[in-house]
């Protein structure tokens, strides 16, 4: 299972390619630690209630109405 990796900082990145995103500690419906999240390629799901993110963009792809990740791109 891959999970994202917590940085010194407490804040949460994830690799995809070569492009590293930093994404928020919660999820933007109702809080779930993103630290459990599943990832699959740039693809996040919520470990609560399954909403599932593309890192790449933070766009919601399926899952509770709820409003997209904030990602950040670039070099750490
Ligand atoms: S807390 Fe993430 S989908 Fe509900």
């Amino acid at each position: 299972m891959n999970t994202p990796a917590r940085l010194a900082d407490g804040r949460l990145v994830v690799r995809h390619g070569a492009r590293d995103y930093v994404i928020p500690e919660t999820c933007p419906h109702k809080g779930a630690p993103l630290a459990d999240a599943y990832l699959a390629g740039p693809f996040l799901r919520c470990p609560w209630h399954g909403a599932t993110f593309d890192v790449r963009t933070g766009q919601r792809l399926r899952g509770p109405v709820c409003p997209n990740l904030a990602p950040s791109e670039g070099d750490l």
